[in-house]
């Protein structure tokens, strides 16, 4: 930070005091639709946006490698976290909600897109029977999951009970707290997003309203194991970021350019996995293929940059590159995918759901059982590829949750060995894990004033919601995640 800018202090109830350079501060929330003027004392846009499985290491080699990358200029200006972890687990809709909410799972009761929901009713039941179902915000929701424009068919959605009466939750209902964008919403500001398929509608947060301008593409629509297909998708959210900056909605009608906006990018994420991608060596040294999607990425911030630059909003917006998980493993010859039938078939007490990728949680029909399940589990630990099983005491005190009380926490978890994956799917790396390669994610904060800085302060990625809404001039104690999970603010402007 530049020496000579004066320091002011924000107090903010129940929260740390946050301290802002007061150049960057936004004191007046005005007009969202007008150009800033040329000076930096108010930020009135945040873009972020979430290279799905970029690491730390990627930033690193990337922008050494390719010094005049729209990476390497963002970092130019900016401020590194370099020692960030994701959410755990480290699936997309955890990590997501980690950004948007403040929260950690135990508190938004997102823990993964499909897990288990003790207190739900399945689609069309009205209600009757036993309560419990496998939860899936995916594709299977969609009118037509092989479309790439689709919606939700409310009539595959789950059921609860609220006041005794029998209601669809939509996913944004199946969220427990508030997101950045109805706290947005509350003061007067425009937002958008656009993520990866209809079911991310749960960004909108629980009021339903927090999202005036949503774009969700289902990527199943297209090749999801073929690269140049997932570009060829990636190119409707770039087309949609681009709009939101010229004052545009998605579909190209007029709109105001959004106080916080932003969305993801797949096409790093899929040549991670494809087995004709992925990392040279364990360094982290990037095949042809994830190369060539990570200049994809760079290519599309250029843009952003540019449209920015050309409606003469850099100077009064923050740019935020992170990303909702990284991928393991980065090296290769540690791949071990084991079927999920194996897993499943050590434990002999009733199961619920299983939930696997490079991690496992079991949701048991007697949460009583969690102890035996966990001795058969570790009986066999080494040919299952169990680092650290979390049961009982241990999951309690690593996940704030308690299966007996909170009907979407797990009964198991399971980190693995780095490498571990449980499927037999052509791929050579996955997410959703405890490990190093899975959760180390990069957080740069840019803005044209910044001096180039690297902070290698540990922090995570929910630190990013009650980041936000400060630089905005919100107070970050309106999400309530950040309250209850204690959610410190990026340690940026100490
Ligand atoms: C679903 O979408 C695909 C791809 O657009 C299309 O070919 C197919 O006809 C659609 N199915 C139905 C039932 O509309
Ligand atoms: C929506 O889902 C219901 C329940 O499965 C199904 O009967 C109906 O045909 C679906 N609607 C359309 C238009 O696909
Ligand atoms: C999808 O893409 C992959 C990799 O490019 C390819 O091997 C596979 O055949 C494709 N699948 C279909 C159904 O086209
Ligand atoms: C991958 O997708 C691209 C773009 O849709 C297509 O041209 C190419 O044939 C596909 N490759 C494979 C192997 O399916
Ligand atoms: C747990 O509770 C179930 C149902 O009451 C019972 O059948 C089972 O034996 C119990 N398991 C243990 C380990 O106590
Ligand atoms: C470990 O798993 C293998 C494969 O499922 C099985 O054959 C073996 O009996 C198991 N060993 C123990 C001690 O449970
Ligand atoms: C990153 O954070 C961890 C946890 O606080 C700490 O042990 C480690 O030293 C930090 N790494 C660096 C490079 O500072």
């Amino acid at each position: 930070m530049n020496d000579s800018q004066s320091i002011v202090t924000i107090h903010s109830k129940n929260f740390s005091k946050l301290s802002v350079v007061a150049s960057l501060l936004c004191l007046a929330i005005t007009s969202h639709a007008l150009p800033c003027e040329k000076k930096v004392d108010d930020i009135k846009h945040v873009l972020l946006i979430s290279v799905d499985g970029l690491h730390q290491k990627d930033v690193d080699s990337f922008s050494k490698s390719n010094p005049d990358s729209t990476i390497a200029k963002l970092l130019h200006t900016g401020v590194y976290f370099n020692n960030a972890s994701t959410s755990k687990p480290s699936d997309s809709f955890p990590g997501l909600m980690a950004q948007v909410t403040g929260g950690i799972p135990a508190t938004t009761g997102v823990w993964y897109d499909n897990a288990w929901d003790g207190s739900l009713f399945p689609a069309g039941s009205n209600c009757k029977g036993t309560p419990g179902i496998p939860t899936t915000w995916d594709e299977s929701l969609d009118f037509n999951s092989t479309a790439v424009f689709t919606s939700i068919n409310d009539s595959l959605l789950p059921e609860r009970l609220v006041d005794g009466e029998c209601v669809k939750v939509q996913p944004y209902e199946f969220l427990r707290v508030n997101t950045i964008f109805e706290v947005a919403k509350k003061y007067g500001l425009v937002t958008a997003w656009t993520d990866k398929l209809p079911a991310y509608s749960i960004i909108r947060g629980p009021s339903g309203t927090g999202v005036d301008d949503l774009f969700v593409p289902e990527i199943s629509g297209v090749n999801k194991t073929n690269v140049t297909a997932v570009e060829g998708y990636d190119e409707l959210h770039i087309k949609a970021i681009l709009n939101w900056i010229n004052s545009l909605k998605a579909d190209g009608s007029p709109f105001s350019v959004p106080a916080i906006f932003g969305g993801n990018f797949q096409s790093v994420s899929v040549a991670q996995k494809s087995t004709a991608g992925g990392y040279l060596d364990a360094n982290g040294t990037p095949s042809a293929v994830l190369k060539g999607a990570l200049e994809y990425v760079d290519d599309a911030l250029g843009q952003f940059v540019d449209a920015l630059d050309k409606k003469g909003l850099l100077d009064c917006t923050i740019i935020i590159i992170s990303a909702k998980h990284g991928q393991s493993p980065i090296d290769r010859t540690k791949l071990k995918e084991i079927p999920k039938a194996t897993l499943s078939a050590q434990v002999t007490v009733p199961i619920n759901q299983l939930t696997v990728d490079d991690v496992a949680l079991f949701y048991l029909k007697n949460h009583n059982d969690s102890g035996v399940a966990a001795k058969q589990l570790l009986a066999n630990a080494t040919l299952l590829g169990i680092t650290t099983l979390y049961e009982g005491q241990s999951l309690i005190d690593e996940f704030h949750c308690n299966p007996c009380e909170d009907s979407r926490c797990p009964d198991i978890a399971i980190k693995t060995n780095v490498g571990i994956i449980y499927s037999t799917a052509p791929k050579i790396a996955e997410h959703g894990g405890f490990n190093e390669d899975d959760l180390h994610v990069p957080i740069i904060v840019s803005h044209p004033t910044f001096e180039c800085k690297v902070d290698s302060t540990f922090v995570e990625t929910r630190s990013i919601a009650p980041f936000i809404l400060s630089v905005l001039g919100m107070d970050p104690n309106e999400l309530e995640a950040v309250c209850k999970d204690q959610t410190p603010n990026l340690p940026l402007f100490e």
